[in-house]
């Protein structure tokens, strides 16, 4: 991920823009995320009272019984009804039936029946499933279902046959660059399960910290971890936590590069001699453990084997990204080993090392994942790829006969809006693979990257917009309405709250401690119509360690503004109503009107917490998109035309307006453009 600075930046600034003028469709319908395979609604509906009482029939097992308890204590708090305590065992006396045919895998695993069937008629709800798993999907689609009116609250008469579109739906979190808290991974596990999706993929081990406790070489947490690590404990801990939810936990140790906190405790596993220390930068770095000693496999086998034994996940990912072979090329004796064995380049170098990683791996019974620069000929078939570099690696990789998953495009720590996400597809329409080819595409991964997140900033870096990507990965191709799948975010978005999830809350907290004070109503519309600068542009902003307080204003703004999309679309309604000028007028005025008076009230903010310092030109700027908006609504209501030179003047604010401070962007400007040259274009016709 630290390709991250030569990512083309125009493109992706492009990109991100294109987006803006959609907006969620009127009516309120299926608020399902993903939507399942196939949806049938009619007009019953099963009320939901404090009778309702839920029963199994055929399988159960404690798993189950401890799904259907969160999901009975998830509809007491969504309803506050008090729901009968006990499962009923008469079919009359019960509103909720589940029907389970029996555990499934021990071990959640890529063959995992997860499909399930929902029947609701005005007596009853019927889940039927072949496996536990499969019922606790049912159970969140079930909590997803729930609605009210003023007869109370109760679940629609539907019938529903769903199952996954892909088998493997990740989501990567980087512990590594920041470390997050027990209590963060469990909060995100249930959130993975609300929205179906299946692998904890947990990126352990980087150049920024060695997070896992090893009782075989201790120095490597001790040293390599600044005290921040898991405990094998607390690892099985989360196994176990996740299992419960039928979610798999796949390690990650990634090697031979992005290895420098190895090195701090076992600098002889360098390939330059050290000594080393944790790094605090984000980046590529030159740190690469020594393919050509034999000490450096000795080390690894007894070390993957402790780790193979701890996690019984059937894959464990080697990482394999950006080595650049720096400490490679000026290692003398590396280079006579690779001229002694016909080595002929890094690249090949770092094929064999893969190759002896993968008999390593084989040994302890694992399957050997890692990222795209692992692809070599010499790999044998049944080593997985992980793209992040394209559909196009994922699908050259498929040809070849690799099993592969994606997660270019699925990078949600680079602040792109849930739409960008959304249309990234590990199978797109125009794939051309045959069908044979096709079933190498196991399905995504989200990445958590975490060179600016922390325990308090994480959720909402993943949540709400990772379960647009959670729908693409479960949800049949077709599925891709991008202003009906922001209507449902907005639903499921809360939703997320009640499983402790900090996405939405946080914000209003860290603006209080930025502002000092309650009254942070200023600060948060200015928060509202920012967001942090996207792809890597951040660090080159704003540049921070991985020491820094990460509780600036670029922290609390979040990843696709809501408030920039609703004035989007009421720009363009607006537009679209000439010449009455009359849709969204007031609403349009009121939202200017506020950025305005907001902008004002920011400065006297701004000088009494100088933390604010570095937003004092957004303040002033918010003033004058304010300004400049209610200039053009008045020209237009008016059917005036502007002086002549109103144009370029008002053009020319709006280009002061677009420039980043404080790592942090308007992105309500091409909105405002709009509305700036409509109002000069009367003048015109
Ligand atoms: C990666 O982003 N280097 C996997």
């Amino acid at each position: 991920m630290n390709l991250k600075t030569y990512v083309p930046l125009l493109l992706v600034v492009i990109c991100a823009v294109t987006v803006r003028a959609q907006e969620p469709a009127p009516t309120p319908k299926i608020n399902l995320m993903p939507i399942p395979a196939s949806v049938k609604f009619h007009n019953e509906r099963l009320a939901v009272d404090s009778n309702f009482k839920v029963a199994t029939r055929g399988h159960s097992d404690a798993r189950l019984q401890a799904g259907i308890w969160r999901f009975v204590k998830r509809l007491e708090g969504r309803t506050v009804l008090t729901l009968a305590p006990t499962l009923a065992a008469d079919d009359q006396m019960t509103q909720l039936i589940i029907h389970c045919q029996g555990p499934g895998q021990n071990i959640p695993n890529l063959r995992e029946n997860e499909s399930y069937r929902i029947d609701i008629t005005r007596r009853q709800a019927i889940l039927s499933a072949p496996t536990v798993v499969g019922a606790l999907r049912g159970l969140e689609t079930l909590l997803q279902l729930l609605d009210a009116d003023r007869e109370g609250y109760f679940f629609p008469g539907v019938q529903i046959d769903d199952q996954p579109r892909f088998p493997w739906r990740g989501l990567l979190i980087d512990v590594a660059r920041h470390f997050q808290t027990m209590e963060v991974l469990k909060r995100n596990l249930d959130a993975m399960a609300a929205v179906k999706l299946n692998v904890l993929h947990w990126h352990l081990t980087e150049d920024q910290g060695f997070r896992v406790e090893s009782k075989k070489f201790p120095k490597l947490h001790q040293l390599g971890s600044d005290g921040n690590f898991y405990t094998q404990e607390q690892v099985k801990e989360i196994i176990a936590y996740a299992r419960e939810r039928g979610i798999r936990v796949m390690p990650e140790f990634d090697i031979p590069g992005h290895s420098t906190s190895w090195l701090v405790g076992h600098p002889e596993l360098g390939s330059a001699p050290g000594p080393y220390t944790i790094e605090r930068r984000p980046g590529i770095f030159e740190p690469a453990l020594d393919p050509t000693r034999e000490e450096v496999y000795k080390f690894l086998e007894t070390f993957l084997g402790e780790m193979a034994a701890l996690f019984p996940d059937d894959y464990l990912h080697i990482g394999g990204d950006e080595n650049e072979g720096k400490q490679w090329d000026r290692n003398p004796a590396i280079q006579d080993y690779m001229k002694k064995k016909g080595i002929k380049d890094n690249h090949a170098l770092q094929a064999y090392f893969n190759t002896r990683l993968l008999k390593i791996l084989q040994k302890h019974g694992k399957k050997m994942i890692g990222w795209d620069e692992i692809l070599q000929p010499e790999l044998p078939k049944d080593v997985v790829i992980h793209s992040w570099r394209g559909t196009k690696a994922l699908a050259e990789a498929a040809q070849k006969g690799y099993d592969g998953i994606l997660s270019n495009g699925y990078y949600i720590d680079l602040i792109q809006p849930a739409s960008h996400h959304y249309v990234s597809d590990p199978l797109p329409a125009d794939s051309t693979l045959t069908p044979e080819e096709a079933k190498h595409v196991l399905g995504g991964e989200a990445t958590m990257w975490a060179e600016w997140v922390t325990p308090e900033t994480i959720d909402s870096r993943i949540w709400p917009r990772t379960a647009v990507i959670a729908e693409r990965l479960w949800s049949p191709r077709n599925v891709t309405d991008i202003p009906d799948m922001y209507r449902r975010l907005a639903v499921i978005s809360l939703q997320l709250e009640e499983l402790g999830l900090t996405h939405k809350k946080n914000q209003e907290m860290m603006l209080r401690r930025l502002v000092r004070h309650d009254d942070v109503g200023p600060l948060r519309t200015l928060v509202s119509i920012i967001e942090p600068v996207k792809e890597y542009r951040r660090y080159q902003q704003r540049p921070q360690t991985m020491l820094s307080p990460l509780t600036g204003v670029v922290d609390a703004a979040t990843p696709d503004s809501e408030a920039a999309r609703k004035f989007a679309w009421m720009v363009k309604e607006f537009l679209d109503d000439a010449p009455r000028y009359q849709l969204y007028r007031s609403e349009l005025s009121h939202m200017l009107a506020d950025w305005q008076t907001s902008g004002a009230s920011l400065e006297p903010m701004i000088d009494r917490s100088p933390a604010l310092k570095e937003i004092k030109p957004l303040a002033h700027n918010l003033s004058h998109l304010g300004e400049t908006g209610l200039e053009a609504i008045s020209y237009l209501k008016l059917g005036m035309p502007p002086p002549r030179e109103w144009r370029d003047t008002s053009l020319a604010k709006l280009e002061e307006a677009a420039k980043p401070y404080g790592a942090l962007e308007f992105v309500v400007i091409g909105s405002m453009k709009q509305l700036v040259n409509a109002a000069a274009d009367m003048g015109r016709r």
